[in-house]
């Protein structure tokens, strides 16, 4: 029977050697919850990074093996070099910078070039030794972008999907890399080529025409007499696993394995009438924190009438913490949240509860249904699932979404409260909104929501990309 062979950077879970035995904890991120409903439904494979160095691991990598493949897994190995140049070098200062429109923190260094090269090699090895006839290939985001043409040029018959998670950038800035041509074609190696947007669809075939020169008709590449389709598969969540567990957890009221949720709850009981604003997000310099932490202070001086009956509830999952900018960006949140809380605190009010570490899943829908409000500010953002999950908890269709115009997910979700990220007093106004909004408009907006969310789940994201891979390949052959 043929399967998918899904491959990205990381798996989905991060292994840990711990003694003489191998843990693992499920990795962050959208792109791992995503893909994870995926992997467990259907006949497929998953091919990645284990989370550790091959000097980490040492003679476990038989054992790692071994339970990698009792899940469906197989692990590709990176030595320390590695993931130093090409994890977070070439993927993580050069491409996630520039991909979000920072250009001031993207750097180039030919030598994490070659590191990213040479890697992207090694998962094309990998997906070559485990690729039957008749399986699909389906790659996952900027941290492989080369995988698509590696594997074409030694397995022309099979099918090549790729995926990227994040945005993609008007030509203007992705031109600004040195190794724009042998990006484009690395992608062109597809097949198919999926984005969260119209508009990534858009910037990238305009990139694909004046870069390479090649023909675009409609989203058709003509890539050397080779047909690429091209277009936007908007990523869902597993909605009904999130508003179950909600359902579920509201009926159970049941205790929580951190303390931070267990506190929340005693919080809400001594103080029904207290309002929690909630925000999720890898500690990460595209997610608009500071931004945020400054429109809220503007908040509480401009509406004094809110002090000590608002909480902002702040969880921020560490990331990438050898990169310098995450680093900075870490001492950026600490102060800030530090100079709100200084200025405002009372005996029995801290104004932002603020926690720097990842949550297990049950805690995370709990702290979904008990906000108010969630208010999610990213500068830029490929899609923004975290918005997505608050509205699927929301069994009563009570609560508000402020939501950035620039993530994606504000294309699907028109009747979240939509503010610029920049405009400091645009924000202020639209959480005085959001905390006077009648329930019934609450009502009306989140019904409207949910509507859509219902309908374009993770598992109908799949199923549209690989029938469209399908389609795809059995309407243009391309020549083997
Ligand atoms: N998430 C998680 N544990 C946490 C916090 C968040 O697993 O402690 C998940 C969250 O449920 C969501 C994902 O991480 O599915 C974040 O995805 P999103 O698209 O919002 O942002 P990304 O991190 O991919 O940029
Ligand atoms: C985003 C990216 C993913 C990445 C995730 C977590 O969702 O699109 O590719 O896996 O962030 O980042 P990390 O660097 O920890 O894998």
């Amino acid at each position: 029977m043929s399967k998918t062979i899904i491959v990205s950077n990381r798996l989905p879970v991060e292994f840990k050697i711990s003694g003489n035995r191998i843990q693992s904890t499920p990795s962050v991120g959208g792109l791992a919850t995503g893909l994870k409903s995926v992997h467990a439904t259907g006949e497929s494979l998953w091919i990645g990074w284990p989370g550790l160095t091959s000097e980490q691991i040492g003679d476990f990598d038989v054992a790692l093996n071994r339970t990698a493949s009792e899940s469906r897994m197989a692990n590709v190995f990176l030595k320390q070099a590695e993931v130093r140049d090409f994890y977070f070098g070439f993927s993580n200062k050069s491409l996630w910078p520039l991909f979000h429109y920072f250009l001031e923190y993207t750097l180039y260094d030919p030598k994490q070039w070659d590191a990213y090269y040479r890697v992207n090699q090694k998962y094309a090895e990998c997906v070559l030794a485990h690729a039957e006839e008749g399986d699909r290939i389906w790659i996952h985001d900027y941290q492989l972008m080369l995988v698509p043409s590696m594997i074409r040029e030694k397995r022309p018959d099979v099918s090549i999907g790729f995926f990227l998670h994040i945005p993609f950038p008007a030509f203007e800035i992705f031109r600004t890399c040195p190794w724009r041509d042998e990006l484009l074609s690395g992608l062109l190696g597809a097949d198919l080529i999926g984005f969260h947007t119209y508009d990534y669809v858009q910037h990238f075939l305009n990139s694909v025409k004046r870069i390479k020169g090649f023909s675009v008709k409609f989203n058709e590449v003509d890539a050397n007499g080779r047909t690429v389709k091209v277009d936007s598969f908007p990523m869902g969540v597993d909605f009904n696993k999130f508003h179950f567990s909600a359902a579920k957890y509201e009926v159970t009221g049941q205790q929580f394995q951190s303390d931070l949720v267990n506190r929340l709850q005693d919080h809400l009981k001594q103080y029904p009438d207290s309002r929690l604003i909630l925000s999720i997000d890898r500690l990460d310099y595209t997610k608009g924190i500071p931004n945020r932490i400054r429109a809220f202070q503007y908040f509480l001086e401009r509406h004094p009438e809110y002090i000590g009956k608002v909480r902002l509830v702040m969880l921020a999952v560490p990331s990438r913490e050898d990169v310098p900018q995450y680093r900075k960006l870490k001492r950026e949140t600490d102060e800030l949240v530090g100079r709100v809380n200084g200025k405002f605190a009372t005996i029995d009010w801290t104004p932002i509860w603020y926690f720097y570490r990842s949550l297990p899943y049950e805690d995370l829908v709990a702290l979904y249904t008990t906000s108010h409000i969630a208010m999610i500010t990213p500068l830029r953002d490929g899609m923004n699932l975290v918005a997505k999950e608050y509205v699927a908890t929301r069994i009563e269709r009570d609560g508000v979404l402020i939501l950035s115009e620039m993530a994606g997910a504000a294309n699907e979700l028109s009747q979240a409260l939509l503010i610029n990220p920049e405009n400091m007093n645009q924000i202020s106004e639209t959480l005085d909104q959001a905390l006077r909004m009648p329930l019934e408009e609450q009502r009306h907006r989140m019904e409207a929501m949910q509507k859509r969310l219902s309908r374009y789940t993770i598992e109908k994201w799949a199923n549209d990309f690989v029938t469209s891979l399908e389609k795809t390949v059995r309407n243009t052959p391309n020549p083997a």
